[in-house]
């Protein structure tokens, strides 16, 4: 037995119970992990709450939590990239990462650069393989472009504002406080708006001149949906990504036509990064732009596997900056 967080019904942080659980052997294609760290991602709330609903196992329970880095353990049959004592990490699932051991398919690992910490490798996978795709492959950021990007200081954030700036583009960001501003400024972000106390639409448009920016990226969701639209010039995209302040409903589209034909899409990483083929492109460049030092990894808040909970309420109360981890 192991100890791991389990979820039985949805509900608050309180429903994360800290227990043991049996892992087992590792089946055809799969290795068990003995794990070091763990990422908490705003999704494995969204999984807990309920708002993105998630299959029970057969003792009426499932294990959230979709990155993390360790050790294989144990291999099992047809495994043939990896062997016993492999440092590897995951950021695309599947589900079950808070546990000190977990089983999961070869084909959803990725082995580590030995000049990577364990801590900042779960701060890194699931967050930095979203901001390969919102930048290499959503979008081609172009250095030049202004984009605008919510909640700048998140985990998400910090990594968006550095590989934006490493591209030569313009980051525009929205913060919810000071100290959040500094830090987003710190990985590059040319202008921060503290978005609870300004108009910040009204600041979008000064910043750019009145023209807009072609590109919002906004993780915020219900509170910032609308005025993400006003912020762009005709034609833009806005890349409705996350749902922090709830999901984003009833869209009339007509808004589009009316606010400059503008483009809208809702994607998710799973899409982008669905192949061992993309892993290995996605997870390479991730790691190129790490190792040279031009994205770094800040780990703002790491808790025990047991103060999940507590993960999960600094989380959704906007009190954590940069990448959360639990450290097993
Ligand atoms: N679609 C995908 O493929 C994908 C992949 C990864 C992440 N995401 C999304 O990206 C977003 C960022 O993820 P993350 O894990 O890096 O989280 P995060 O940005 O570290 O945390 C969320 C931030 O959102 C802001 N926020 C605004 N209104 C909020 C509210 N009502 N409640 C809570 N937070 C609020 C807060 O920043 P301020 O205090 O600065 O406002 C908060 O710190 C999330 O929406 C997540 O679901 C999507």
């Amino acid at each position: 037995m192991v100890k791991a967080i389990v979820v039985r019904e949805n509900g608050g942080p309180d429903v994360l119970r800290y227990e043991d659980v049996a892992v087992g052997n590792p089946g055809p294609g799969e290795v068990r992990l003995r794990q070091t760290a763990i990422g908490v991602n705003f999704i494995d709330t969204y999984h807990r709450s309920g708002l993105y609903p998630v299959k029970r196992n057969d003792q009426g329970y499932f294990i959230p939590g979709m990155e993390g880095v360790g050790r294989v353990e144990a291999i099992g049959p047809d495994v043939t990239t990896l062997k016993i004592g492999d440092r590897v990490a995951y950021g695309t699932g599947p589900m079950g990462g808070y546990a000190e051991e977990r089983l999961i398919p070869e084909a959803k690992v990725v082995k580590v650069p030995p000049a990577l910490k364990d801590e900042s490798v779960a701060g890194m996978m699931l967050r930095g393989l979203t901001v390969w795709y919102l930048v290499r492959a959503l979008h081609q950021l172009k250095a030049g472009e202004t984009v605008l990007f919510h909640a700048a200081a998140g985990g998400v954030g910090l990594m968006f504002c550095q590989w934006a700036r490493h591209i030569g583009a313009t980051v525009i960001g929205t913060v919810g406080s000071e100290d959040k501003a500094q830090a987003a400024q710190a990985a590059g972000c040319a202008h921060t708006i503290l978005y609870k106390q300004v108009d910040w639409v009204a600041k979008v448009r000064e910043i750019t001149g009145g023209k807009g920016v072609p590109v919002v990226y906004d993780g915020v969701g219900k509170d910032t949906f609308m005025g993400s639209l006003d912020c762009l010039s005709p034609r833009g995209l806005l890349v409705s990504f996350g749902n922090a302040s709830g999901p984003v409903e009833g869209l009339n589209l007509g808004v589009l036509a009316s606010k400059g034909s503008l483009f809208v899409t809702r994607p998710t990483l799973a899409h982008y990064v669905s192949t061992p083929a993309e892993l290995a492109l996605a997870s390479g460049e991730l790691f190129d732009v790490v190792t040279k030092g031009a994205v770094k990894i800040d780990v703002g808040q790491s808790y025990g596997l047991a103060y999940a909970p507590h993960a999960h309420s600094d989380l959704e109360s906007r009190a954590t900056t940069g990448s959360t981890v639990l450290v097993v």
